[in-house]
């Protein structure tokens, strides 16, 4: 029944139905129980982690099914009548339910709301889980995870993975945080590596020059704890800065292919982009219109479609859609694509001519 309804909204005439709502939309006001592809999800409890993170436990509807390990979620909140989406890795599962870990930012809007106005009962929306910041099929005799602040919560998962499966390797974990005070999950991380006597836990403080391991990440660190590269499987996650140091050793060392990263933020500034008034057209929609100096993505925002994203950011991929015709300039790089059929993340894109997207 649920599989007929998913194509049921899918189809064009539903589009046109419900134009400038999504069909999705609808479902929801009329049938909130099986509306929408998303999942909607109540908050079923709050846990301070530090004084800037909270892990919010969800209780999500019958569309959870479940998530491997080291993947996120997009979560959708509505504030003052506005929805904002952004994605949050699934740092456990507590009861069946997805646990997501959320450090506050400076002006942030959804870390904001989860540190300062989430109440219990809170309703949210989440997406299907999705990358591949995730174990090998194949483990490896050792493993390396370095994380960084709120870098910690893909990491947290890998290792709880690790601990679940009995893994008789070495595990160790290299933790950047300012200082001790700032580590999330320090108490779970310790119980852990005390219990498992393969398992060992680094923690690195940026900003208290008394402690043992102390600063940003260096060559110096990996020695400091025994790490071997040639033999580790290595994941890191945290701050652009650390993952790019990281990056850059392991591909000095040659043995990049053993390292996998998960960003939270893009790495580069996005560049200008052309005031070029050409028009979009999103066929699916019916609709046409200008994204003079926006992305597609606010493009069709601003035309009052509802197309799904996430990190807006060219991360996690949630805004792909393919693209029919014409060409298209990634703002983070700059590079044009050619004008045939492809996907593309709307959220990162600007149109160089004439654009039509399957939207
Ligand atoms: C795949 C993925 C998984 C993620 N998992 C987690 C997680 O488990 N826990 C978690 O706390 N966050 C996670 N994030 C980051 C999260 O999605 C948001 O970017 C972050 O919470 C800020 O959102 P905001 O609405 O508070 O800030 P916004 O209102 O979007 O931005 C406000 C300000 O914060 C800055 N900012 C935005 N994002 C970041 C960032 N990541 N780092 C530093 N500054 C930033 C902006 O430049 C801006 O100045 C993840 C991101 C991705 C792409
Ligand atoms: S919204 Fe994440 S890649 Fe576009």
């Amino acid at each position: 029944m649920l599989n007929l309804i998913d194509t049921a909204l899918k189809s064009p005439l539903a589009r046109i139905l419900t134009w400038p709502h999504s069909p999705e939309s609808y479902l929801e006001f009329l049938a909130p129980e099986v509306g929408g592809k998303a999942i909607k999800a109540t908050v079923k409890s709050v846990r301070q982690e530090t004084n800037r993170a909270v892990s919010l436990v969800l209780q999500p509807n019958h569309r959870w099914k479940g998530h491997v390990p080291g993947q996120y979620v997009s979560l959708t909140v509505s504030l003052n009548g506005r929805r904002h989406t952004r994605c949050f890795t699934v740092s456990g599962e507590e009861q069946g339910c997805p646990v997501v870990t959320i450090q506050s930012h400076d002006g942030g809007v959804v870390s904001n709301w989860a540190n300062e106005s989430v109440w219990v009962g809170d309703s949210v929306e989440i997406s299907a889980p999705a990358g591949d910041f995730i174990l090998p099929a194949k483990r490896p005799e050792r493993f390396l995870l370095i994380a960084g602040g709120s870098g910690i919560t893909p990491v947290r998962a890998l290792l709880d993975q690790l601990v679940a499966e009995d893994y008789a390797g070495q595990v160790d974990v290299l933790y950047y945080v300012p200082s001790r005070k700032d580590a999330i999950f320090l108490a779970h991380l310790t119980a852990v590596t005390q219990t498992n006597r393969n398992m060992r836990l680094h923690l690195v403080e940026t900003r208290n020059s008394h402690a043992a391991l102390r600063g940003h990440f260096t060559a110096g660190h990996l020695e400091a704890i025994g790490a071997e590269l040639g033999t580790s499987a290595a994941y890191v996650c945290g701050p652009a800065a650390l993952i790019e140091a990281v990056e850059q050793h392991w591909l000095g060392a040659g043995v990049a292919d053993r390292l996998t990263l998960e960003r939270f933020q893009a790495v580069k500034a996005p560049v200008a982009t052309s005031a070029d008034a050409v028009p979009v057209e999103f066929r699916d929609s019916g609709v046409t219109t200008t994204a003079p100096g926006r992305t597609l993505l606010d493009a069709a925002e601003g035309a009052g479609l509802t197309p799904t994203s996430g990190c807006r950011q060219g991360i996690c991929r949630t805004c792909t859609c393919r693209k029919l015709a014409g060409k298209v300039r990634d703002i983070r790089t700059g590079e044009i694509s050619g004008d045939g059929e492809e996907d593309i993340a709307i959220c990162v894109t600007v149109p160089v001519t004439p654009v039509t997207l399957d939207l």
